[in-house]
């Protein structure tokens, strides 16, 4: 488990790096390709986002901006996971930039496996690891900043977790990988309170300032999506 993209190593890649913006990102990408968009185009860069989208034909793009967790000007969405409709996002392109979720993606993308997770979709996750049974698996948790987030490890945790009982692993074979151990910790004292966990996190605590109560709600769901987003190129991912 690396916490921030900022802990990320850069000289190594795993066979398969799943990340996670629980708060909000991975869960907008999922709700957007399983509401049927065609493709979302991940940038950190907001300039290189307008640059690029603007080649689209405007009836087939859609700009998703966000920072500091508010809409950034001039972009048709924010990053509200409601905000992706099927009205509003069938067959278009999502071309999205995010304050951590979509660095976090960028720093893993020359992993030959890319996925984008969160509860919403956790299952899929598991279901498709335990297909495709790649060696390394990294989970790349957001963060804010460069800090540890709590729903991120949280989540990384209820994936680690339901593979070690798909896959009987006892506890003490993961000896030695303290993050996953402390991530499993995480998940199993607050599953059943996942929402609550999310309003004692740093950034739930600003969505919340924000008003986004309906948005941690639904982030705080588990397995109601069958959608896995999977990195197709650098930066593109679309429904495995
Ligand atoms: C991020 O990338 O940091 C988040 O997804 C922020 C947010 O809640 O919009």
């Amino acid at each position: 488990v690396y916490h921030t993209p900022e802990l990320t190593p850069t000289d190594q890649v795993p066979d398969c790096a799943i990340v996670l913006d629980i708060l909000r990102a991975t869960t907008t990408i999922a709700t957007a390709l399983n509401a049927g968009a065609e493709a979302i185009q991940a940038f950190s860069d907001m300039e290189k986002l307008m640059q690029v989208s603007e080649q689209w034909p405007p009836e087939k793009r859609l700009r998703a901006g966000e920072r500091g967790g508010a809409m950034v000007a001039g972009c048709d969405l924010g990053n509200s996971p409601l905000d992706c409709t099927p009205e509003r996002v069938q067959g278009r392109r999502l071309f999205i930039s995010t304050t951590n979720g979509t660095r976090a993606l960028q720093c893993v993308q020359n992993a030959p496996i890319v996925l984008a997770t969160a509860f919403i979709n956790r299952l899929a996750t598991v279901k498709y690891i335990l297909a495709q049974q790649p060696e390394t698996v990294w989970f790349v948790g957001s963060g804010w900043e460069g800090s540890f987030s709590l729903e991120d490890t949280a989540c990384a945790g209820a994936i680690a977790h339901s593979l070690q009982e798909k896959l009987d692993v006892p506890l003490n074979e993961l000896a030695g990988n303290d993050e996953v151990i402390g991530a499993i910790a995480l998940y199993s004292q607050w599953k059943d309170q996942l929402l609550q966990l999310f309003h004692h996190a740093s950034h739930g605590k600003r969505l919340l300032r924000l008003d986004c109560h309906e948005d941690l709600k639904y982030c705080a769901q588990t397995d109601i999506l069958d959608v896995l987003p999977i990195q197709k190129e650098p930066g593109v991912l679309v429904k495995a």
